[in-house]
């Protein structure tokens, strides 16, 4: 397979294409693609989905696979690992890291766990091994709402690390969390204002937003949720035109699914490249995707120690999902 490792070489995308699935083939490999890689990621993919349901393929379909290929960021290959401890979990780009995972470095949130020992925490996917082992449950967008709403209304719960989606499911339940200050740069951008301007020129569209967003940008919803949620409600709606406050990935299914409507992606309004992309899931590409499997590397790895902590709140959040 020597003869297929790029270096410099540009192949087309068909070629790489022909050469995944060779590879993919003859090394038993399964691969994984977040809805926010490029499109033509996400096409090779076995399986394409939200943080929660590539948690549960890795948890229950790839344990026939030899190697795992996790087309997302790091974090996303981290849980894989944890879930899949005997398999090869390899990444197209261990650069792709997560803005919101670095805003929860573990020894702060450590101490800010220590110093409200009378709460459970609950924290988001989206954080680093090491956090997800200092955690007594995790959630994803998709399922935070039900993990929340199985602890007693009084309970004392520490929400980590999205300050956004924190609040939001406070709102909604009228729990007081106590919030980690973390965000995501990427859904940090949108603001109220570029989604009541689209609104102005298309009055008829249906409003979807990630709950990564801030409030003001949630309560101009008309449906929050994770990307599956929204991706499943675009399909499903009457409605015909859709304007969309998340990472633009979202829009190839969107637009593969329900070709006769229309997505209109919300300009960021602090953007210095004027796109809703988030660059670390972008740096999954055909070619990458096609050395990894190649070379079998880059390899996650996770300690042991580190792996047996997060393993806990993975498997508590998979059965509180079901
Ligand atoms: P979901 O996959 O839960 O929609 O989360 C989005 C995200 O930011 C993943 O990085
Ligand atoms: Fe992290 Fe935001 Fe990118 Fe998701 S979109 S991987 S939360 S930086």
């Amino acid at each position: 397979m020597d003869n297929m490792c790029s270096k410099g070489a540009k192949e087309s995308p068909e070629e790489l294409k022909k050469q995944i699935l060779e590879l993919k083939k003859q090394k038993n490999a399964v691969i994984l693609a977040h809805y926010y890689v490029n499109g033509e990621v996400q096409d090779i993919a076995d399986y394409v989905g939200d943080s929660l349901a590539l948690a549960q393929k890795a948890a229950a379909e790839c344990q026939q696979a030899d190697i795992v290929v996790m087309c997302g960021v790091n974090f996303m290959g981290e849980t894989v690992k944890v879930l899949c401890p005997d398999k090869k979990v390899l990444v197209p780009d261990t650069e792709a890291g997560c803005s919101l995972a670095d805003s929860c470095p573990a020894d702060a949130f450590k101490a800010f766990v220590e110093a409200h020992p009378d709460h459970t925490v609950i924290s988001y996917v989206n954080t680093t091994v090491e956090v997800k082992g200092l955690s007594d449950v995790l959630v994803t967008s998709g399922n935070a709402r039900k993990v929340v709403d199985s602890f007693p209304a009084d309970a004392k719960l520490i929400f980590g690390p999205d300050r956004n989606l924190g609040s939001y499911i406070n709102a909604q339940t009228g729990r007081n969390m106590l919030l980690w200050d973390g965000a995501c740069h990427v859904h940090e951008r949108f603001s109220a204002e570029a989604i009541a301007k689209l609104k102005e020129e298309h009055p008829q569209a249906k409003v979807l937003v990630h709950p990564e967003c801030r409030r003001p940008v949630a309560l101009m919803a008309d449906k929050v949720g994770s990307t599956a949620v929204l991706l499943k409600y675009a399909i499903e709606s009457d409605a015909q035109e859709f304007i969309v406050a998340t990472e633009a990935g979202i829009l190839h299914q969107m637009r593969k699914s329900a070709p006769h409507k229309t997505f209109i992606p919300v300009p960021p309004t602090d953007s210095t490249c004027g796109c809703n992309d988030c660059s670390y899931m972008k740096l999954n590409t055909l070619a990458k995707l096609r050395d990894c499997l190649v070379n079998e590397r880059p390899e996650v790895t996770v300690s042991a120690e580190a792996a047996a902590a997060a393993l806990k709140p993975i498997n508590r959040m998979l059965e509180l999902s079901k």
